[in-house]
């Protein structure tokens, strides 16, 4: 098991556990992808990255779990249709169906980080956090469509059988 897996799991199980979040695997992200791979993916390299630099506890804490509900949008992006197009709708999506079901509570940081995280499709992030995330969106989401999902397949493996052990989901 990759060493960052148990402190990944201390830090966002509850979140992980949340049916909603787990509902992210039926959506697809990009062809194979889940929505959910994408958003573990995400949180797990912003984890991972936040972790070799030893940064404070509840900063990390605070960016990563922003970071695995950052595309928490819960519709099938290419059939359904917004007034918007998806790339600047879905942060907005993200924050009001965090906001509406009280998975965490978003402090200013954590709402900036999701709503920017498509810049430059969005306004420039305005945090550290903020920061981290754009980049690995970008990172993981290219390593996706040009990898598939064997770039993160059994690191999530691993984190998926810890929750699924745990009997409180699926
Ligand atoms: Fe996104
Ligand atoms: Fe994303």
């Amino acid at each position: 098991m990759d060493k960052y897996v148990r402190g990944y799991l201390d830090t966002v199980d509850d979140v992980l556990r949340n049916p909603l979040v787990i509902s992210m695997k039926q959506y697809n992200h990009h062809a194979g992808i889940s929505t959910h791979f994408h958003s573990v993916y995400v949180s797990y390299t912003v984890y991972k990255y936040c972790a070799r630099r030893n940064m404070e506890k509840q900063l990390t804490d605070d960016i990563t779990r922003a970071s695995l509900l950052h595309d928490f949008y819960l519709y099938d992006w290419p059939t359904e249709k917004h007034e918007e197009y998806h790339i600047f709708y879905h942060p907005k999506e993200a924050v009001k169906n965090i906001e509406k079901t009280g998975i965490i509570k978003l402090n200013y940081m954590q709402k900036n980080m999701i709503l920017n995280h498509m810049f430059p499709a969005a306004q420039m992030p305005r945090s550290l956090g903020g920061w981290i995330l754009t980049a690995a969106d970008k990172y993981c989401a290219t390593r996706e469509l040009v990898e598939g999902e064997k770039c993160f397949r059994a690191i999530y493996n691993d984190i998926d059988k810890e929750i699924d052990d745990a009997g409180t989901v699926l």
